[in-house]
């Protein structure tokens, strides 16, 4: 009941201010959200890589400003180089969203993210690391893969996420599984309509196994980015009928979001990267974690009325 509000919510100025002044708003978004800056962050990624994988998102999304656009390439190729040089780049990537390096900024937004993109590609290829798309709401699908596709000539370890909640996707799944390429599967975070997503829990759920299916049964990377139990379950056993081995698929979970099951998992053998984010535009990945956990929301009411 409280996802689509929350979700409209996540793109509006007034809530942005009302949410950033409720004070108790900080210790929610640190929960999930690993530090203002590179510095604050890299701890939190030498901690998580002792067990498991990282990809680090520097926040921001939605720019309608070229000059934000390039403060992101060159925060992410200030990320890289520290990476590199940290020695941390066999167990950390970079997640990307195209909507931050310039995807929407007029006409030529495409080629302008495309530029940038190929910019945070050129100083992953030289730290030795990978880098994956970000996928936003389903207005962006055919530019991010357009992008992909592009990217993936110079760069081959370019991946992206695909939404299982889109129709779309169990076919965008068949087009990404040849080899070499990589698929970060999630459910979907945004508030889709009706005529291009599946609205209901049971129906995403299904959608999801029948697009990992085509994954592990192809020849690709895939990564199963879920908290879902069941969703984990089910990928074991795709995995172990496909005949794939621990470090040819890999889970991926949220920073802040069962963090002893990553670690379990960890501990079982299975590959594990967990999405850390980091930076001051953390509003619309904060509105959206709220979004898919009525809890959170308890919790924080719960906070400020016990305030
Ligand atoms: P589901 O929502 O059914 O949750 C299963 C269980 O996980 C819950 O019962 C709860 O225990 C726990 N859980 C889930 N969300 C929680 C939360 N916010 N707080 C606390 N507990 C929670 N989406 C997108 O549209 N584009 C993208 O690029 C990405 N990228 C991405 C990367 C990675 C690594 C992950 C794990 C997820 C994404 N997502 C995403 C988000 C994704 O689409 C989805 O919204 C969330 O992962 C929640 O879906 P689950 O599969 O976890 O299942």
């Amino acid at each position: 009941m409280l996802r689509t509000p929350l979700l409209l919510a996540a793109r509006s100025q007034t809530a942005r201010t009302v949410v950033e002044r409720t004070p108790m708003t900080r210790a929610m978004v640190d929960r999930f959200v690993a530090g203002a800056d590179l510095e604050s962050a890299l701890p939190t990624v030498a901690d998580v890589t002792r067990d498991r994988h990282v990809t680090l998102d520097f926040l921001g999304e939605d720019t309608t400003d070229r000059a934000q656009a390039d403060a992101t390439v060159r925060a992410y190729e200030e990320l890289l180089a520290a990476l590199g040089e940290g020695g941390l780049a066999k167990r950390a990537e970079v997640s990307v969203k195209l909507s931050a390096v310039g995807q929407f900024l007029g006409a030529d937004g495409e080629s302008i993210a495309l530029d940038n993109a190929r910019r945070i590609a050129e100083a992953a290829k030289a730290a030795g690391t990978t880098v994956t798309l970000d996928m936003e709401d389903h207005t962006t699908v055919d530019s991010t893969l357009g992008i992909l596709r592009e990217l993936r000539t110079d760069f081959p370890f370019v991946g992206a996420v695909l939404q299982a909640y889109l129709h779309r996707t169990v076919a965008d799944c068949r087009d990404l599984s040849g080899a070499g390429s990589r698929v970060r599967l999630c459910k979907g975070a945004y508030d889709e309509p009706a005529s291009v997503a599946y609205r209901d829990k049971h129906e995403v759920d299904r959608a999801y196994v029948r697009a990992l299916r085509v994954l592990m049964e192809g020849d690709g990377y895939p990564m199963v980015a879920s908290h879902d139990p069941r969703m984990v379950a089910i990928a074991g056993e795709l995995a172990s009928a496909a005949g794939r081995s621990a470090d040819d698929h890999e889970y991926q979970m949220l920073f802040g979001i069962r963090d002893k099951e990553q670690s379990r998992l960890a501990a079982e053998g299975k590959t594990m990267r967990v999405y850390v984010p980091y930076g001051t535009e953390w509003f619309g990945y904060y509105m959206r974690r709220l979004a898919e956990r009525p809890a959170n929301m308890l919790f924080l009411a719960r906070s400020l009325v016990t305030r």
